[in-house]
């Protein structure tokens, strides 16, 4: 059984991450491949504990390396529960937020040192890597408008979306510089397009890079 893929799909808020997660689980799957769907921070049991602990909002302020070790403590468990075991039989994993996530959120969004985030990635993930990396991009304002309209029919802001917009122009900023450092592993995508125009280019870039080559 040859190892299956991982793909994640990276950007900022409201971009449309989830929407093409969903998608893109749909096209495969149409294809005959065993995806697997899962999102950071959670995947898991343990790991969506996590979550609920990094996502509320409380009068407990929330100090930034309490978030950051957060981060990877639920990476550590959802790796090593459902990513790895998912790839050793042959499954796709497709991940709503991964590793780029904790460098453009904790390192340019926080201001951790890339070199403190990068040790921890290499005791959390020890090697795994995402094959390839699917970074939706737009203008902040876009993003965080379509986080809004979407939240006032299901749900509330998280305590990110509670963020200012300067913390979420190095986040871009960051994940940015992040594919330009690493053109083979993540392909920018226009996610200001209309949503089939996205779905499409995505579509364009699993094929080229992915699909192609599955046998
Ligand atoms: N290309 C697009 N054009 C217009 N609206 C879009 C587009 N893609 C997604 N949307 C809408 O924007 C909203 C946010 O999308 P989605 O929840 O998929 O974003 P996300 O990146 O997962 O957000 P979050 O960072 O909060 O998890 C949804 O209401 C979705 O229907
Ligand atoms: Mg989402």
């Amino acid at each position: 059984m040859t190892r299956g893929r991982f793909i994640t799909i990276e950007g900022g808020e409201g971009v449309g991450k989830s929407t093409q997660v969903g998608l893109l689980r749909d096209w495969l799957a149409g294809q005959g491949i065993d995806v697997v769907v899962t999102r950071e921070p959670g995947g898991t049991p343990r790991a969506e504990r996590i979550r609920t602990l990094l996502l509320e909002t409380s009068e407990e302020s929330m100090p930034a390396v309490c978030e950051l070790l957060l981060m990877f403590a639920a990476r550590a468990t959802h790796v090593e529960n459902l990513i790895k075991p998912a790839l050793e039989r042959g499954a796709w994993v497709l991940c709503d937020r991964f590793i780029d996530a904790t460098y453009a959120y904790q390192g340019g969004g926080r201001g951790f040192d890339t070199e403190l985030i990068a040790t921890l990635e290499r005791t959390v993930l020890a090697g795994l890597r995402p094959d390839l990396t699917l970074l939706l991009d737009a203008p902040v304002e876009i993003g965080v408008a379509r986080a809004q309209k979407r939240n006032r029919t299901n749900g509330m802001a998280d305590r990110f979306e509670l963020e200012q917009r300067a913390f979420f122009e190095r986040v871009r900023a960051t994940y940015l510089a992040r594919a330009n450092a690493e053109p083979d592993r993540i392909v920018v995508i226009d996610a200001s397009e209309p949503l089939e125009v996205v779905t499409a280019n995505l579509r364009a870039a699993v094929g080229k890079r992915l699909v192609d080559s599955k046998s």
